[in-house]
C-alpha cells in the first residue's frame, strides 16, 4: 500500500508539473484529492491493515495528500499571478496621452434661426406663445376670417384628419388662441414658432412640413408705424445694420390693410444679383393691420383696439442667411451641412 501511495505522489507530482492552465489543474485535484479521487480509493483499503501498520501508512497517506496539495497551491497562485499580468498589459493606460476628443453636437439651423429670432423679438418685451399642430377648422381658417369654401383656403390646401380638424396650415390660429386667452386684455405682444403643413409637391424651395414664426400686437393706437419700425428692427438685427425694407400691397384675409414685406438682397444688399433676380429685394415675410372682424371674433373690440400681425417661414429667412439654396438640405440629416452651422 505506502508503493501504491508513493506511485501515486509521483504521478501526481509528474502530471501536476505539466500543468499548463487553471482548469486543468482543478481536474487534476479531483482526480486525486477528490471524494472518488485516487487517494480515497487506495485509503479505501486501510480496513485490512494490521494495527500497527495502519498508523504508519496513514502518516505516508497523508504526506502524500500535503505534498499535492501544497503543489496544487502552487500551481494556484502561479496562475493567479500569470493571470494578473496579463490583464495589467491589456489594460495598460498611459495616462499622459492627450485626452481623445468628444463629438459635441449643436443647435440645428432651423433651431438656432428660431432661437435668435425669439431673442429678438423678446430683447423687444414679447412673449412666446405656443399652439397645437392638430388644429380645429375655426381657429385655422374661420377665425382667421377665412370662411368655409373661401377661395384663399385653396393656398394652404392641407391634411384633413377629420372634416373639422387638420395639420395646421399657418401658425396664424395662434392669434385667435391668445386673443381669446387674454379676455380681452392688452397689450398683447406674443410670437409663436412652430410647425404647419401643407399638401405641396416637395422641392427645392418647398416642404409638406416647414416652420413659421407669427406675430401679434394688440392695444390702444397700434398703427402702421408701429409695425413698419418693428419689422425694421427685427430685420436689422437678423440681416445687419444697414438692411431697408419695403412694404408692398399684399392681401391676407385676417389683415386690412396687408403688405408683404421686403429687405434688401442679402446677398447684394440691393445691387441687383443672381439671388434677388436683379430686383435688389427679397420678400421675407407678410403682414398688415389685423382686420377687425379677427379682432371682433377673438373679443376685442374694433372701435377700440388695433394691432398688427405678421408670419414669416423659418426656412426662407434661414436660406437667405445662410445662402442655402435647397431646403431639403434642412431635413436630410447630412452631418456635413449640419457641422457647418456650429457655434462653438
Ligand atoms: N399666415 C400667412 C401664411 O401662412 C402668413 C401671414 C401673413 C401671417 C400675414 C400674418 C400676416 O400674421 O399678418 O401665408
Amino acid at each position: 500500500m505506502k508503493e501504491r501511495l508513493e506511485a501515486l505522489k509521483h504521478e501526481a507530482v509528474e502530471q501536476l508539473g505539466k500543468v499548463a492552465d487553471a482548469i486543468k489543474l482543478n481536474d487534476l485535484r479531483v482526480k486525486y484529492l477528490g471524494k472518488k479521487g485516487a487517494l480515497t480509493e487506495i485509503l479505501r483499503g486501510m480496513g485490512s491493515l494490521s494495527t500497527e501498520e495502519r498508523p504508519v501508512i496513514g502518516q505516508v497517506a497523508n504526506d502524500v495528500r500535503g505534498a499535492i496539495e501544497a503543489l496544487i497551491e502552487q500551481k494556484q497562485t502561479e496562475f493567479q499571478r500569470l493571470e494578473t499580468e496579463k490583464r495589467l498589459a491589456a489594460e495598460k493606460v498611459d495616462v499622459t496621452l492627450p485626452g481623445r476628443k468628444l463629438k459635441q453636437g449643436a443647435i440645428h439651423p432651423l433651431n438656432q434661426v428660431i432661437q435668435d429670432i425669439e431673442d429678438i423679438f423678446i430683447g423687444m418685451g414679447y412673449k412666446v406663445a405656443d399652439g397645437p399642430e392638430v388644429e380645429t377648422d375655426y381657429y385655422n381658417f374661420e377665425a382667421m376670417n377665412l370662411p368655409k369654401n373661401h377661395p384663399a383656403r385653396d393656398m394652404q390646401d392641407s391634411f384633413y384628419l377629420t372634416e373639422e380638424l387638420l395639420m395646421r396650415t399657418q401658425t396664424s390660429p395662434v392669434q385667435a388662441r391668445t386673443m381669446e386667452a387674454m379676455k380681452g386684455e392688452v397689450p398683447i405682444k406674443v410670437i409663436c414658432p412652430g410647425r404647419v403643413y401643407r399638401r405641396d409637391d416637395d422641392d427645392a424651395t418647398h416642404s409638406f412640413q416647414f416652420h413659421q414664426i407669427e406675430g401679434l400686437v394688440v392695444g390702444k393706437r397700434i398703427r402702421m408705424s408701429d409695425l413698419k419700425g418693428t419689422l425694421l428692427e427685427f430685420t436689422r438685427r437678423m440681416f445687419g445694420p444697414n438692411t431697408q425694407i419695403r412694404l408692398r400691397p399684399s392681401f391676407f384675409p385676417f389683415t386690412e390693410p396687408s403688405v408683404e414685406v421686403d429687405v434688401t438682397c442679402v446677398k447684394c444688399s440691393g445691387n441687383g444679383c443672381r439671388v434677388c433676380k436683379q430686383s435688389g429685394w427679397l420678400e421675407i415675410l407678410g403682414s398688415g393691420m389685423v382686420h377687425p372682424r379677427v379682432l371682433e371674433m377673438s373679443g376685442y373690440d374694433s372701435e377700440e383696439y388695433s394691432g398688427f400681425a405678421f408670419g414669416m417661414g423659418v426656412e426662407r429667412i434661414a436660406m437667405l442667411k445662410y445662402g442655402v439654396d435647397d431646403i431639403r438640405h434642412f431635413y436630410s440629416n447630412d452631418m456635413r451641412f449640419l457641422g457647418q452651422f456650429a457655434r462653438v
